[in-house]
């Protein structure tokens, strides 16, 4: 399998040798122009780029990472497959739309600076200091996914050009009542039926899932989420069907996002430290 992989991609693209670092599955995925690059770059640089990936895909156990996480969570427990799956919040051309306005932040922000934020909302944690190899190693697989891109900085919000699409159903349509028995049916297999998660799926709610400051605690935007990324692997909700789950899901609680808590000390905040 692997041989007839290699020797279809060699035959592809011309040059299989390099092309045999990254799994197949990667090589072929494509949304419009922006596709997932056939070789790491050479030297530290490849190095620090696979160092990312292992953290986007292991971020609560990998020991760069674990100490500015709070919850079960992964980049790719949101991200899926390290930002590899078309419209599923995926990373692919993310780094052409930065440096961007961030409406939230009320400022243009850079990459890094996006990346260090999921940490304390979506990962319930602290916030890494700028510079440090969390950070650097992160963003440089981010900014991996852009290759052959063109830079097209967005001075609306800090969102790549293959973000999640809102959805067209008004958010005060949901009914989490309904919600309850979609979510019994369909997720509650995986993440269990208190939202605490299982071998199956990560938790949902409570004290080991995202914040109230994480985009997903809106209800909004986790059914659009929810539309392209669940039930795993075979997305299929209608628009009111992910509405009515999403409503259930963040009407339980969930650790409340203090900006202050998420900070790192003063002088940790913007350290070159390695
Ligand atoms: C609980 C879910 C969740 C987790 C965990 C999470 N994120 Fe996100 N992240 C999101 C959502 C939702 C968005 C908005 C994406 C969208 O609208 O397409 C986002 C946006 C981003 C963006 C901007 C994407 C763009 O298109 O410009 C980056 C970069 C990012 N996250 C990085 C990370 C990194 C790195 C981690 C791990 C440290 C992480 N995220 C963990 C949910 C999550
Ligand atoms: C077959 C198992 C499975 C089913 C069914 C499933 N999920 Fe998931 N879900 C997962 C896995 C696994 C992840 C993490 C993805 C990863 O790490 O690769 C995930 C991630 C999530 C996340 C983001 C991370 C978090 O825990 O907050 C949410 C929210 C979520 N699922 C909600 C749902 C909802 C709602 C449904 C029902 C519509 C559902 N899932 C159905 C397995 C499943």
């Amino acid at each position: 399998m692997r041989q007839q992989w290699f020797s279809l991609l060699a035959a592809f693209a011309g040059c299989g040798f390099l092309m045999a670092t990254l799994s197949a599955q990667d090589a072929e995925v494509v949304i419009g122009e922006y596709r997932v690059p056939s070789e790491y770059p050479p030297g530290e640089l490849g190095e620090i780029v696979k160092l990312g990936r292992e953290i986007v895909e292991k971020t609560n156990e990998h020991p760069l990472s674990k100490a500015y996480v709070g919850n079960a969570l992964t980049c790719s427990s949101c991200h899926l497959k390290a930002g590899t799956v078309p419209h599923a919040a995926s990373f692919l051309g993310t780094a052409t739309a930065y440096p961007a306005w961030a409406p939230r932040e009320k400022r243009v922000i850079t990459l890094e600076d996006r990346v260090l934020n999921c940490f304390m909302r979506s990962q319930n944690g602290v916030r890494p200091p700028k510079g440090s190899q969390v950070s650097i190693a992160i963003t440089a697989y981010i900014t991996w996914l852009s290759t052959g891109s063109p830079i097209k900085m967005n001075h609306e919000k800090s969102l790549g050009p293959n973000h999640v699409k809102p959805l067209k159903i008004k958010p005060e349509l949901a009914d989490a009542k309904r919600g309850d028995t979609l979510y019994a049916n369909q997720c509650a297999d995986c993440h269990g039926k208190a939202g605490q998660g299982t071998s199956e799926g990560p938790p949902v709610w409570g004290e080991q899932s995202y914040n109230d400051g994480a985009g997903l605690s809106q209800n909004d935007k986790l059914a659009a989420w929810l539309k392209v990324a669940m039930p795993l692997d075979e997305a299929n909700l209608s628009e009111q069907d992910a509405l009515d789950i999403a409503a259930y899901v963040n009407s339980h609680p969930r650790p409340q996002f203090v900006l202050k808590a998420h900070l790192p000390k003063p002088e940790r905040l913007g350290v070159y430290d390695w």
